[in-house]
């Protein structure tokens, strides 16, 4: 079968490169000169562990072709749109122009009847939407329009792939549910469910899949802040939730808030979904209030761990991207969190496996990033611990405290053990759990010192 994807970014690089992988002959479009040059040359222009590999075992197999332009659509028998549908400024609705963008030079392009697929996050009614548009531009051709939602977690995008715990066919024809189900065959015939739904309905689980598992982390942290006031241990408690097996222990990480480019713009869009479709989602909105609060409240915990003052200290940053193993930080916590850090005149040095590149672009050049943890942490007056990078777990409590000039360490995550911490006279805080009495003895004792000046 031979099928094009529009968009070589996370979503259409991954699908285009597993599809490959699954015996479909694939042509992926991506217009940005610089990402279309960077395939050609066989240089990813996203970290995604796999991926470079994948696709040059595609491209080797004579499977996998990239092109700068739609017009390679002609001889395909379905074309997957994968562009992006970012957050629209000021109103948080999806937006779709480049949906509408890459339907229309498709329709242009046609020289026979196709499956046109809805692979990004699309507002439910879109696939209605491009049926009405391709009809009007294209009566000659029959071009059937599906949705085929992806579930795929950055750092993890192809083992979500290749074992999918569903996958989700939407369409009003049985021609598109009947090619879709073939492209799926290699899954399918190892296991994977298929649910093969009506074309709103497959837009809309994905909403609700994305605004749920939001939902359960916007709930853990706020978990978290009560365990703080009750002396309980959030880690305990995510375990014990767990343990039912109706919640699941998955998603129950207590944390700063969640980033990406897809829970906060997709729990926008849900809002807006649902007040325009009169059944607005009250709990959605209220994950929207809670995930974003949050994340400011973390720039005002960091501040209060250093005795209410950060002018003029410096504060080591560790992580930078939204989660480990990805180079991605669209929303990530530390972004809001340094530009915080930086406006009350700390003087930060960051450092993050990945993500330095992206974030010098979306940091006051005032930060100064860093090689390695150790360069971030020398005469640091603080540390904090951002993203759960595994080489953060491995750094040494005694090291940090020996490289540090002070002795604060606020864990965002959760990655130490506070006692073990505070046995290398460090002053630790994690989330989720009351401060340590020691803690609040020298917190007493760092305000002290700060307004002694
Ligand atoms: C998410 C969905 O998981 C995926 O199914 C969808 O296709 C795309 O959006 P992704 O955004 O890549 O995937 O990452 P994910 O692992 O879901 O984490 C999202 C955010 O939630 C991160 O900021 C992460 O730090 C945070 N998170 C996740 C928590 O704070 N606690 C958790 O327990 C899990």
């Amino acid at each position: 079968m031979r099928i094009t994807i529009v968009g070589g970014g996370y979503v259409g690089l991954v699908s285009g490169a597993c599809f490959a992988a699954l015996g479909a002959v694939v042509t992926i479009v991506e217009v940005d000169q610089g990402r279309f040059t960077a395939l050609r040359e066989g240089r990813m222009p996203i970290y995604e562990p796999g991926l470079e590999a994948l696709v040059a075992t595609s491209r080797t197999a004579g499977r996998l072709a990239f092109a700068d332009s739609i017009e390679e659509v002609a001889d395909t028998d379905m074309v997957f749109l994968a562009v992006g549908t970012p957050s629209r400024r000021g109103d948080g609705h999806a937006d779709l122009t480049y949906v509408f963008e890459a339907a229309e030079q498709v329709a242009a392009a046609l020289t026979k009847p196709v499956v046109l697929v809805t692979k990004s996050t699309v507002p439910v009614g879109t696939g209605r939407r491009l049926a009405e548009l391709m009809a009007l531009r294209r009566p000659d051709l029959a071009v059937s329009v599906a949705s085929n939602p992806e579930f795929l977690r950055e750092g993890c995008a192809i083992d979500d792939f290749m074992q999918p715990d569903r996958i989700v066919i939407g369409s009003d024809s049985a021609t598109a549910t009947a090619m879709l189900c073939e492209l799926y065959a290699p899954l399918t015939v190892k296991g994977a469910r298929l649910l093969a739904t009506g074309l709103e309905t497959a837009e809309m689980i994905k909403y609700a899949a994305n605004s749920f598992l939001a939902m359960k982390i916007a709930f853990i942290n706020e978990m978290a802040d009560m365990c703080e006031k009750l002396g309980a241990e959030i880690g305990d408690i995510a375990t014990g939730l767990g343990l039912d097996h109706r919640i699941g222990p998955q998603f129950l990480q207590a944390g700063p808030g969640f980033g990406g480019s897809c829970f906060p713009k997709d729990t926008q869009a849900m809002v807006r979904i649902a007040q325009d479709a009169g059944a607005p989602s009250r709990l959605v909105e209220t994950v929207v209030a809670v995930n974003e609060a949050r994340k400011a409240a973390m720039s005002s915990r960091i501040i209060a761990a250093c005795g209410g003052v950060v002018r003029g200290k410096r504060i080591a940053i560790l992580g930078l991207t939204f989660k480990p193993d990805t180079d991605d930080i669209r929303d990530s916590p530390a972004l809001g969190i340094i530009h915080r850090l930086v406006d009350e005149g700390a003087m930060v040095s960051a450092y993050d496996p990945m993500g330095c590149n992206h974030a010098r672009f979306q940091l006051p050049s005032r930060v100064n990033f860093c090689e390695d943890s150790q360069q971030a942490l020398q005469g640091a007056d603080a540390l904090i611990i951002v993203t759960e990078w595994n080489e953060f777990k491995m750094l040494d409590p005694v090291a940090i405290h020996q490289a540090m000039r002070g002795h604060v360490v606020v864990d965002l995550r959760n990655i130490f053990h506070g006692p073990t911490m505070r046995a290398a006279g460090l002053v630790y805080y994690g989330i989720g759990s009351a401060p340590s009495p020691l803690d609040v003895r020298a917190e007493a004792e760092t305000q002290r010192l700060s307004y002694a000046g």
